[in-house]
């Protein structure tokens, strides 16, 4: 490990705290100089670092950078081995989610990035990614299931992404099938999951699941076509102390908990239980066709089980509600 990693893993332990130059150096085995470089490296990539006259260096509560050496001590065990990427800027982290797992035949991973210049929703529809408020992450797997088990992934992923919030906040989010959490009446996370599959066995062989999170409101605010639905998880007073590696790290334990035991379909009542639509009258959109309709159950499959207006009962498994 780097010496400036070394540095940021004593700070993140004692976060908020100061510590002595002295002490630093002591417990590294370090030049003080060298603390004192490595201090400055971390400030420049983002890092808020204080330097408190006669006590030291503190890592600010404030401080909300993307690390993987952040993230990893809250994995599971189980996790600990997982390849970790962290960008401060990339197309997308479904993209580079593909070029790696591309590479690497065999190991599975996670893509981060503060921020993607060309973030996709389902759809065809972009995903508005700005820098250093939000959650872009990127599982690929290596899954043993075939093309309909794999859209069950999605569903897996929504109730974790639930979980994981409400382990870590008062929050509570809702699911609108299949894939939008939503914090009240605004969207705070989209889930977009592809797969490169193999065409004669019909496996899949490597599956995305991408994850866009909006944590705090952007400085910017959400452009206009956005700014009806688009809402975020932390208030402005929660916000400031608001550590998304601890979030990742959920999501990231959470999700593989489930994706172990998928054939066991045990998340589908978790994913009920938050699935706001259930019950309710929507409009749906299929294609170019729209019609309303009443949810009343999610199949074994993650399907949206409707009454249509004439009596009759349907599946859906592909489109969106539209409200
Ligand atoms: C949707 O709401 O339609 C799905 C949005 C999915 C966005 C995430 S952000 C991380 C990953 N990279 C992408 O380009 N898209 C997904």
């Amino acid at each position: 490990m780097s010496t400036k990693l070394r540095i940021l893993s004593v700070l993140e332990q004692q976060k908020g705290q100061s510590i002595s130059g002295q002490t630093l150096a002591d417990i590294l085995g370090l030049s003080r100089t060298s603390i004192w470089k490595g201090i400055k490296t971390l400030q420049k990539e983002g890092y808020i670092i204080e330097a408190v006259t006669n006590k030291g260096y503190r890592l600010s509560a404030k401080s909300d950078v993307i690390s993987a050496e952040t993230i990893r001590p809250s994995l599971l065990a189980a996790l600990q081995d997982l390849s970790m990427h962290t960008f401060k800027t990339i197309d997308s982290t479904n993209d580079e989610a593909r070029r790696l797992s591309s590479k690497d035949p065999i190991r599975q991973g996670i893509v981060l990035s503060e921020e993607q210049t060309k973030g996709r929703g389902r759809l065809g529809k972009s995903f508005y990614s700005p820098s250093q408020t939000g959650i872009y992450m990127s599982f690929y797997l290596k899954p043993n299931l075939n093309m309909a088990d794999a859209a069950l992934v999605t569903t897996a992923t929504a109730v974790a992404v639930c979980l994981a919030i409400e382990k870590l906040t008062t929050k509570k989010p809702q699911i609108k099938w299949v894939n939008d959490i939503y914090l009240g009446d605004t969207k705070i996370c989209g889930i977009l999951t592809e797969a490169v599959s193999d065409f004669e066995s019909g496996k899949v062989e490597t599956l995305i699941v991408g994850i866009g999170l909006n944590v705090k409101e952007p400085s910017a605010g959400f452009p206009t076509e956005l700014e009806a639905i688009a809402g975020f998880l932390t208030s402005s007073a929660e916000k400031a102390s608001f550590d998304r590696n601890l979030l990742i790290a959920e999501i990231a334990n959470q999700f593989y908990t489930i994706y172990q035991a998928i054939e066991e379909r045990s998340f589908l009542a978790e994913y009920k239980k938050r699935c706001f639509v259930l019950g309710k009258k929507i409009t749906f959109k299929e294609r170019n066709q729209q019609f309303e309709a009443v949810p009343i159950d999610i199949d074994p499959k993650g399907g949206l089980v409707v009454r249509l207006s004439d009596g009759h009962q349907r599946t859906l498994s592909y489109g969106e509600i539209i409200m």
